[in-house]
């Protein structure tokens, strides 16, 4: 079975067995297929934070369970469960739709509900941790479901508990999330506010800054429809003060101060001081406008593109003495 039109990426591997779950019901039997055969079992939600770079003998399982509830209201909040399998920008459109705020910074983000709190995701200023309330998640071995607070999950910048801990484990199957009524837009990140000063937008709606952010998005970031690709392949690298200070001497870098006294430095800056910025190699590259994006302009192969990741990886350590990380699972 195919994969093509199951990875953002674009990438033509296949899969031995393949199986789209609609209903709890149906997931845990593609888990107990899977188990009676001894065949590993892996879950795919949108297919747009993943390297496939080998055709898998393996089950592959679409995530297809959908619904959106309303828990709990009042006048000032409400909270919100969608299921694993919704995609993330549709529960943002229909949060929009109903005057609830909170995610509407995190507007076209690639990808399904249940995803999104693997890699704790985030966009102009707003990451899904600040409004999350719990998930529930399914144990692979004893099928089991599980309750997870947000301490639980030990959210960090694209990190979870099931990207360390737990990896591999559990399978989400719905997220909730604590919305507002009353919406207090953010525009803390620039661009936001240079695009609502362009549209001589004063007091943005959660509607104006979802469509700024949708502005921003479409101009720096390829369609993966059109350019195969993952949204940004590395996490940025936070390095220390004494290492931001030297390189500072040297370069314009830019950087933002963490929490911690550390400092968060652009991968997408690095890389494209390292001359890889719209770099071509056949059908795969970098993006021309966004070097932090690596694409495949059709027909590319996975294992080409992780050769690329690591090249640039080894050329951003040699003139920078900075380790960038994929954000991406490589397969
Ligand atoms: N920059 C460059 N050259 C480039 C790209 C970036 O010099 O080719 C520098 C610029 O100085 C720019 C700065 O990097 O001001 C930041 O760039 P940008 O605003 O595009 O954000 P980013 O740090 O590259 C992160 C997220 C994106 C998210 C944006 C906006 C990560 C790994 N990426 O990118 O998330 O949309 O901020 O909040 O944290 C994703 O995770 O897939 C993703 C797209």
């Amino acid at each position: 079975f195919s994969l093509k039109n199951h990875n953002t990426f674009g990438l033509d591997v296949s899969a031995k067995w393949f199986a789209e779950v609609h209903t709890e019901q149906e997931l845990q039997e593609a888990i107990l297929w899977a188990k009676e055969r001894e065949v590993d079992l892996f879950l795919l939600g949108g297919g747009s934070n993943v390297l496939l770079t080998q055709d898998l003998d393996c089950l592959v399982v679409i995530n297809a369970i959908k619904g959106i509830t309303v828990l709990s209201q009042d006048e000032n909040q409400v909270l919100v469960r969608a299921a694993a399998g919704e995609i993330w920008h549709d529960l943002v459109v229909h949060c929009i739709h109903e005057e609830w705020g909170g995610i509407e910074n995190m507007s076209l983000i690639p990808g399904t509900v249940g995803a999104a709190p693997m890699q704790n995701i985030g966009a102009y200023g707003v990451e899904i941790k600040d409004v999350f309330v719990s998930l529930t998640a399914l144990h692979r071995e004893t099928l089991e479901t599980k309750v997870f607070s947000k301490d639980e999950c030990q959210f960090g910048y694209r990190e979870s508990v099931f990207k360390r801990d737990l990896k591999g484990q559990y399978i989400i199957t719905s997220v909730t999330l604590r919305l507002s009524k009353k919406p207090v837009v953010n525009t803390t990140y620039g661009a936001i506010t240079e695009v609502l000063d362009s549209k001589g937008i004063a007091e943005p709606s959660i509607k104006d800054v979802s469509e700024a952010v949708i502005d921003i998005r479409r101009s720096k970031l390829p369609d993966p429809k059109q350019i195969g690709n993952s949204g940004s392949f590395f996490k940025n690298p936070v390095i220390t003060v004494t290492q931001f200070s030297e390189l500072k001497k040297q370069y314009q870098i830019p950087g933002y101060p963490q929490e911690d006294g550390q400092v968060k430095v652009p991968a997408g800056w690095l890389i494209e001081q390292a001359g890889w910025k719209g770099k071509r190699l056949g059908n795969i590259g970098v993006h021309d406008k966004q070097a932090l994006v690596l694409v495949n302009h059709g027909g590319g192969e996975g294992s080409a593109i992780y050769q690329l990741a690591m090249d640039i990886q080894a050329s951003v350590q040699s003139q920078f003495g900075i380790e960038i990380l994929p954000e991406v699972n490589v397969l």
